[in-house]
């Protein structure tokens, strides 16, 4: 099980755009032993778990322009958080810092909950739509995992979004005239990515099929794939925590299909079964969706940094659990 698990993980936690890197900053913050037993159940302060953990807390050192992860130790589920900026190219303009806040004791509020993070992102209009998708990815050994042994996927995700390098007000975001005098282009998402394959299904550039969820979308040109313009292409509706998700059905530069969940209007405080949404595309059984024999590899959650025409944007993540449930656990 500790054989698989690490490998698990080291494959999870590769993001698009992989180095060598990756593998060294895996490295530098695994300096504890994170590997040590089960990770879902740690059992305190042991003989070998090193000096006595008490409630400080760190604010780390900025992540800045990498594609390298880093996974902060966990009593808990484990969460690898990473600027990835995917779209971006050394030397191009722009810039991107991932801040993270951890607790010495490894213990946060529940056992789903995520370090608090925030994330700086600075990019103008060019070629590239999408820079950057920073997130929080779920990097747990139940992963990946066949749809038909999931009961749900539990999401309680607090947010804010400002203009500038400060973090707003948790649960608050950009006013209309903020988008308008910025041009600002982004959302903030649940990543899923599936395959009939296990081993593709983890994969991002592999899978067949993405489904994403959209808590919130800003500006005009944020559209989601197969989305004709604004709000125009819908083939489905779905109210989940009162909020009514339009779905979009299309496919991608890679051939991935892509189905995306927009909330009509931003929700930055969010807590529901993202499950049902996953439901929802099975039970239409349409071909090319999903089927309850497929695998989920990935999920994860964060914002895509499409463009702004000035100024900085801060995304923070005050609150995130995803509580991944299985038939037989
Ligand atoms: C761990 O530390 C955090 C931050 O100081 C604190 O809020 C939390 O209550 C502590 N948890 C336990 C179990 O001591
Ligand atoms: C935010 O401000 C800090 C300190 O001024 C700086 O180090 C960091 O690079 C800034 N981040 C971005 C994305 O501009
Ligand atoms: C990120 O961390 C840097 C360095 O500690 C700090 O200057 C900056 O204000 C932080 N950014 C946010 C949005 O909190
Ligand atoms: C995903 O698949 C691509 C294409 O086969 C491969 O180059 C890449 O290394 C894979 N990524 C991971 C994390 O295994
Ligand atoms: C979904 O709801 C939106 C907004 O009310 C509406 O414009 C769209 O036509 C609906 N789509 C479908 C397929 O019913």
């Amino acid at each position: 099980m500790g054989a698989l698990w690490l490998l698990n993980f080291v494959l999870l936690a590769i993001p698009i755009g992989t180095t060598l890197g990756v593998l060294l900053g895996l490295q530098a913050s695994r300096e504890s032993p994170l590997f040590e037993g089960d990770p879902g159940f740690g059992s305190g302060n042991g003989p070998g778990r090193g000096p006595l953990r008490d409630n400080s807390v760190t604010k780390q050192d900025p992540l800045c322009n990498q594609n390298v992860g880093v996974s902060p130790l966990s009593q808990g589920d484990h969460y690898t958080l990473n600027p990835n900026p995917w779209g971006w190219t050394v030397g191009d303009p722009g810039n991107i810092c991932l801040n993270y806040t951890t607790f010495n004791n490894e213990t946060y509020a529940t056992r789903h909950t995520a370090p608090e993070w925030s994330v700086t992102w600075n990019y103008r209009y060019d070629d590239q739509a999408v820079h950057a998708f920073p997130n929080a990815l779920l990097a747990v050994p139940s992963l990946p995992a066949r749809i038909s042994d999931i009961r749900g996927i539990g999401v309680d995700l607090e947010w804010s979004y400002a203009v500038g390098n400060v973090t707003g007000d948790p649960g608050t975001s950009f006013s209309a005239s903020e988008i308008e005098e910025h041009t600002i282009s982004t959302n903030v998402a649940l990543d899923i990515f599936l395959d009939s394959e296990r081993d593709r299904s983890s994969n991002t550039t592999r899978a067949s099929t993405e489904i994403m969820v959209w808590f919130a979308r800003f500006g005009q040109y944020t559209l989601a794939v197969g989305e004709e313009s604004l709000g125009v292409g819908s083939v489905a509706n779905k109210t989940l925590d009162d909020v009514v998700f339009s779905l979009y059905n299309g496919e991608n530069q890679y051939g991935q299909r892509v189905l995306t969940w927009v909330a009509e209007e931003p929700k930055e405080r969010f807590n529901g079964d993202i499950f049902v949404l996953v439901d929802e595309l099975l039970s239409m059984d349409r071909a090319g969706f999903p089927s309850s024999t497929d695998y989920i590899g990935y999920i994860s959650v964060g914002t895509e940094a499409y463009a702004t025409t000035d100024s900085a944007l801060t995304f923070h993540a005050s609150n995130l659990a995803i509580d991944l449930q299985l038939a037989d656990s």
